[in-house]
Parts: structure tokens; sequence; C-alpha cells
């Protein structure tokens, strides 16, 4: 079983696609800061892409160790999340526009650099961004959860660090 949590409009075929909001695509509603629906050890794979950050930071670590309770000894967590490494790096040198206002359009339409410190605001619920992740703080929150093999992958988006975590135990 595979399950996408958070999923918003990115529905996944093959997961079970879950988020807080009644959304096209959407199977389960699911609050990822409770208890999640699951037994323990029967999923295979978690996605949990640009989430994270949606809430405080002291949630993060009773989120992971939901991760873990869920997944199968030797099942795998991708989470992606904006990388604060990249967008501050960034912002030295971005341009007004490009710190505070999206670019291009449809497909091809960028967030500012704002967009990835603190979110789209409550326009649609639960859109704020209320912490902020770097590579090494994901990587240490994984490991302290138990996570093994921690190792990054492409992210999806730009100025963000996705980062694929195994559960021990195979
Ligand atoms: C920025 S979107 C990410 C969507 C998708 N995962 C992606 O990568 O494009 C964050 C999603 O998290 C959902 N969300 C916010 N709070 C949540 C919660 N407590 N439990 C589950 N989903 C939540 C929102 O409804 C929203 O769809």
């Amino acid at each position: 079983m595979k399950i996408n949590l958070g999923c918003g409009r990115r529905v996944l075929e093959g997961f079970i696609n879950c988020d807080i909001r009644e959304l096209p695509g959407v199977d389960e509603i699911v609050d990822i800061t409770k208890r999640l629906l699951w037994e323990n050890g029967v999923v295979d794979e978690i996605e949990a892409s640009h989430i994270l950050e949606h809430f405080e930071a002291h949630k993060t670590k009773k989120i992971l160790a939901e991760f873990i309770r869920v997944l199968k000894p030797g099942g795998i967590a991708n989470i992606e999340v904006p990388n604060m490494g990249a967008v501050f790096k960034r912002w030295q040198v971005a341009d007004h526009k490009e710190k505070w206002f999206h670019s291009g359009s449809g497909d091809r339409r960028f967030p500012s650099l704002f967009h990835y410190i603190w979110g789209q605001g409550n326009v649609e619920g639960g859109q704020c961004h209320l912490r902020g992740f770097d590579q090494e703080c994901l990587e240490r929150l994984m490991g302290d959860a138990g996570f093994i093999n921690i190792v990054e992958t492409r992210s999806r988006i730009g100025h963000s660090v996705r980062l694929q975590g195994e559960k021990p135990g195979s």
C-alpha cells in the first residue's frame, strides 16, 4: 500500500491520496497531525511532499513517528519541503520581483521566494507555512525518528529538498 499524505491537487496513481480537504481525487480525509488511519507496519511507501512545513516545529517529531509506525520494515518515505538554506542563499541575489511575486504562468508558474518561506496564506485553508527546514535539519529529524539509509533525491520543485528514508528491519 502506498499513501500520498497532504496530496492537495497532486493526485498520484497507485497511491491512496489523502488530504485534510475534500478535493478532486482525494481518497481519504486524513489529518496528519493526528494518529494515522493505518495499523502498524502495513504501508510500503509514503509520499509527503510540501506538507511538513505546514505545522509548528514541535509537531514534526510526532508526525514522523507516525510515518515510522505505519511503514512496513523496509518501507520508504519520500519527504520534500522548501529548503530554507537555498531560499536564503537566493534571497541575497534575487530582485524585488523574484522575492515577492510569482513569475510565469500555467505549468511554468513559479512561486516567489516569499511563498517558499510563508506559504500561500490561508486562501484555501491550511496553506500557511509554520516552520522551515534545510537539508541537515530534515536529515537529523528523519534520523532521530528512526529512518535509515537517508538519501537526497531530485526535488519536484526548486528551492526544495527531497529526502528518502527507510524504516529499518527488512
Ligand atoms: C502545499 S500543498 C502540497 C500539495 C502536494 N502534496 C504537492 O506537493 O503539490 C499542502 C497540502 O497539505 C494539506 N494539509 C494541510 N494541513 C493538513 C493536515 N493537517 N493533514 C493533511 N493534509 C493537510 C493542504 O490541504 C494542502 O493540500
